[in-house]
């Protein structure tokens, strides 16, 4: 019979030798099967001149629309009707509004026109002619992206792969798979699963965002502490330059060295060299054994010891370690619909969501179970639960990937995406709290186990004031102690100005160099990554 959440909720860890444990639990089924959908913009369309004077957060910098850059004319449209037929054409507002805004609704651009291409011909017919008018464009995939890079700014014209999600090829020997950019994530997991493999990265924007757009932003998520990063799983890409150029790079092969590997430059370029057509990557098996543990800690330094005895202890079969403060567990119980606390109600600080994947059952569940009494005998663990079942596993996994949709739900959020030692890396969390007293809600959770703190700062409307108690406090502080502004987000229109606190004026110029090379007109997603004054 299975068990209640009343009775799941009580059983803890100190008495976890009678837990049940499910065999084949896979993670895919766990995040939040739902699309990502889009919000409801607070502001009024077509303004988007009014982007950059609004304090959304990093977006205060003044950006003028770039004048070198032409309008769009009925000629313009008659072209790309020409190429891509009426269908791949939209022009409808409905349509152009929903790819104007992105997905918390805080950056709107005012383009007014959509491209639907269906081939890398059609993508490279484009942009040629983009490059010839000079009309500025904007890649977008799921436009499920955090930092305001998918939308355009001003009148950008919108090139969309949504319609190029096709699955080319899937080697099932060596798990390597062939796919158009368009495809979403979540189908590839679904298509991958059937073959008996995995797809190495899992976020919680699975069931919108695209390969290409995971791609173009180097996205980070929940198997990154296990199969690391796309720069290394991504065998090969295809990719359209800004004249039109079609750069073949998909191969297949696990190793290459024949010159410079040209492909990384377009993983994490947020669609500022090219447009990311298709792509190789690879998969690794599918592991029959998953369990999911749900544990709190009593203060962050057992955060860290937690984590450091599970990378010793449970060592190649972790697969993820995920941490959450107790703001990010009330937030979620208030706005998640059907999440339920796995843990009584208690004082603690802190959970972390540790998942484990191996190929055998009964190991890996002794081990698991043999960690966590271990951890709570030494006092690392104040309490915690096992995922008995796969709705069990599937409410811890909603309510760690669903925080950044009950942050949108409170009205503005001010959300950072920083790597920091992971000794330092809730000092920020407790700093801005003092900074900011009662006056907003201080959210800490992230991807513990690579070192990436979220830090959301959630208010009810967005407000010049507070911005200037966050920023740029928020980034020296990162600064200083020689972390990321951006872990896994990207840089996009939101801290395109703030590179420099990560990078070094000449890490920053080469970028800018290799931008002109690839881009000389700068059509291609302007006003993003780079600061202006370089380009
Ligand atoms: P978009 O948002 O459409 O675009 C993102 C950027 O890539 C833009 O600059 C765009 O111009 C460019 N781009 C898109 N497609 C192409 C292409 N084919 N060629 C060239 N450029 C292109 N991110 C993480 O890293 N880890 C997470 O755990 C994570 N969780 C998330 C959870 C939620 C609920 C949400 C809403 C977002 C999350 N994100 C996360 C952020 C986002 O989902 C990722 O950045 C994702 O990779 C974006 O993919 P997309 O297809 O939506 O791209
Ligand atoms: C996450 O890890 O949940 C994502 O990166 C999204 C977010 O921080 O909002
Ligand atoms: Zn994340």
């Amino acid at each position: 019979m299975p068990h209640t959440q009343h009775e799941f909720a009580n059983r803890t860890v100190n008495s976890c030798r009678g837990f049940h444990w499910i065999p084949s639990l896979q993670h895919s089924p766990c995040g939040p099967r739902t699309n990502v959908e889009t919000h409801e913009g607070k502001y009024s369309a077509n303004k988007a001149s009014e982007v950059q004077k609004r304090s959304f957060g990093s977006a205060a910098t003044q950006i003028q629309r770039n004048p070198a850059y032409s309008e769009l004319t009925s000629d313009d449209v008659s072209y790309f009707k020409s190429i891509l037929g009426d269908n791949g054409v939209v022009q409808d507002e409905d349509r152009i509004a929903v790819a104007n805004v992105d997905w918390m609704g805080k950056y709107r651009g005012a383009s007014q026109l959509l491209l639907l291409p269906k081939s890398t011909v059609e993508v490279s017919k484009i942009l040629s002619y983009c490059n010839t008018r000079r009309l500025a464009v904007v890649p977008q995939g799921g436009n499920t992206g955090l930092v305001g890079g998918s939308v355009p700014v001003y009148d950008e014209v919108i090139v969309s792969l949504a319609g190029m999600d096709k699955i080319i090829s899937f080697d099932n020997i060596n798990g390597i798979l062939t796919c158009e950019a368009g495809c979403v994530l979540e189908n590839l997991s679904t298509f991958v699963e059937n073959e008996g493999f995995i797809m190495p990265l899992d976020l919680g924007a699975k069931g919108s965002c695209h390969i290409g757009g995971n791609i173009s932003t180097n996205a980070g998520g929940l198997r990154f502490i296990r199969y690391g990063s796309l720069h290394g799983n991504v065998l090969g890409l295809e990719a359209v330059l800004a004249d039109g150029t079609i750069l073949d790079m998909l191969t297949t092969l696990r190793k290459d060295n024949t010159g410079y590997d040209l492909k990384h430059l377009f993983i994490g370029s947020e669609g500022s060299l090219g447009v990311v057509t298709k792509i190789a990557v690879l998969t690794p098996a599918k592991l029959p054994s998953t369990n999911v543990a749900f544990l709190s800690c009593n203060d962050y330094t057992s955060c860290q010891k937690l984590l450091l005895a599970a990378r010793r202890n449970l060592g190649e079969i972790l697969s993820a370690f995920e941490f959450m403060d107790n703001h990010c567990i009330d937030l979620a119980m208030r706005h998640l619909e059907g999440v339920q606390n796995p843990l009584p109600a208690s004082q603690t600080k802190f959970y972390i969501l540790i998942e484990t994947t191996g190929s055998d059952e009964s190991y890996d569940k002794t081990k698991l179970e043999g960690f966590l009494l271990r951890s709570m005998e030494d006092g690392l663990v104040a309490d915690g639960v096992i995922a008995q079942d796969i709705s069990q596993a599937s409410n811890f996994w909603r309510i760690r990937e669903g925080i950044s949709e009950a942050s949108v739900k409170v009205g503005a959020v001010y959300k950072y995406d920083l790597s920091i030692p992971v000794e330092k890396l809730y000092d920020i969390v407790e700093e801005m709290r003092c900074r900011l007293g009662d006056n907003a809600e201080v959210l800490g959770y992230g991807h513990l186990g690579d070192g990436n703190l979220h830090l959301n700062i959630l208010s009810s409307k967005y407000d010049d004031n507070r911005l200037a108690q966050i920023e740029p406090f928020v980034y020296e502080w990162t600064s200083a102690q020689r972390g990321s502004i951006s872990a896994e987000h990207g840089l996009g229109l939101m801290k395109a100005e703030k590179i420099h606190y990560s990078k070094s004026p000449e890490a920053v110029q080469l970028m800018a160099s290799i931008k002109k090379l690839l881009d000389p007109n700068s059509i291609l997603n302007p006003y993003k990554v780079l600061p202006q004054s370089v380009l």
